[in-house]
């Protein structure tokens, strides 16, 4: 039976070892030059309702380099953006290609393509979760801290899509989480309540950032206003006080500490110039390594 990535909620914890140690090997090969032609003849979709950069372009590429081709679409160019029901055109979609990673709004129309497919649907991100990225980020602390277990992870932000896939692994994998959001926009309720019943952690919440730092491994922060809430900006501004990743607050964590963040970054909002431009970041990791483990994925759902 054909499988999805939806959510990290799809995955077991043997699932998510598997993915680390492939894309880790796969990126050491393509180090050494070693093209892996595994999806020779295979075609993903990727049809994007939202912008991208790195998404897009890892996806792409870690076709391309797997042999097989992307086809790119907008969902203004098809005829989604005419009514066309989503049954219809999952159903027309499976005729032609072999997996489809799809950016949209709505996480339940990304489960509706999954329903009416006969081939792989992957989330590539939606208003409620972004697994890839959070896959992808937890091979970059695989790389650099050596391990994910006794690695203490603070969310310090909005309660968003990247926040809620962080819920996700954490009660997958049992990682020592803890997550800071302003009262206003803080986690769903819902996405709490779905991920405990895989939980194998307790997960803390607070919002006090500076409390959530304490002790941590790794810092990781996402923009204030997400795709869809550009509106709400100024208003978060205020209400984001505080939650700023700068040096004053990362000198509250361990002294190496790694700062993460999915990007794009808002430079003096979320995150300060000199945090991103610290010399030994690892932002420009998190970035290359959703190329590896878009290659895990593809390979594994394909
Ligand atoms: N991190 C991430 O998903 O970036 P894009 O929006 O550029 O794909
Ligand atoms: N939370 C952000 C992530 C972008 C990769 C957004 O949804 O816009």
């Amino acid at each position: 039976m054909k499988k999805d990535l939806l959510s990290l909620l799809d995955l077991e914890k043997e699932d998510f070892e598997t993915l680390f140690a492939r894309a880790i090997q796969l990126k050491e090969r393509y180090a050494r030059g070693i093209f892996d032609k595994l999806l020779s003849g295979k075609t993903l979709g990727l049809i994007f309702d939202k912008k991208s950069t790195r998404t897009r372009v890892a996806f792409e590429t870690a076709m391309i380099q797997l042999g097989g081709h992307p086809i790119y679409m907008s969902t203004q160019d098809t005829q989604i953006s005419r009514n066309e029901p989503a049954k219809d055109t999952a159903r027309v979609l499976s005729r032609y290609i072999d997996c489809l990673a799809m950016r949209t709004f709505d996480h339940a129309l990304v489960e509706e393509f999954a329903k009416s497919s006969t081939i792989p649907v992957i989330n590539a991100l939606t208003d409620s979760f972004h697994p890839c990225q959070i896959l992808s980020d937890l091979m970059t602390i695989i790389e650099h801290k050596g391990g994910y277990k006794n690695i203490r992870i603070a969310w310090v932000g909005d309660g968003n899509n990247v926040a809620n896939s962080w819920i996700n692994a954490a009660s997958v994998l049992g990682l020592d989480l803890v997550v800071a959001c302003p009262d206003d926009y803080r986690v769903n309720p819902d996405i709490i309540e779905s991920a405990s019943v895989k939980s194998k952690t307790d997960i803390e919440f607070t919002n006090d950032p500076k409390e959530a730092v304490k002790n941590a491994d790794v810092v990781y922060t996402d923009v204030w206003a997400s795709m869809g809430d550009e509106d709400e900006l100024s208003k978060r501004i205020i209400a984001f006080k505080g939650f700023q990743v700068n040096k004053r607050l990362l000198s509250g964590a361990k002294d190496d500490v790694l700062a993460m963040h999915c990007l794009p970054a808002h430079r003096g909002e979320e995150i300060a110039e000199d945090v991103l431009e610290e010399k030994n970041s690892v932002f420009w990791d998190q970035a290359e390594n959703k190329r590896h483990m878009h290659k895990a994925i593809l390979e594994s759902l394909i």
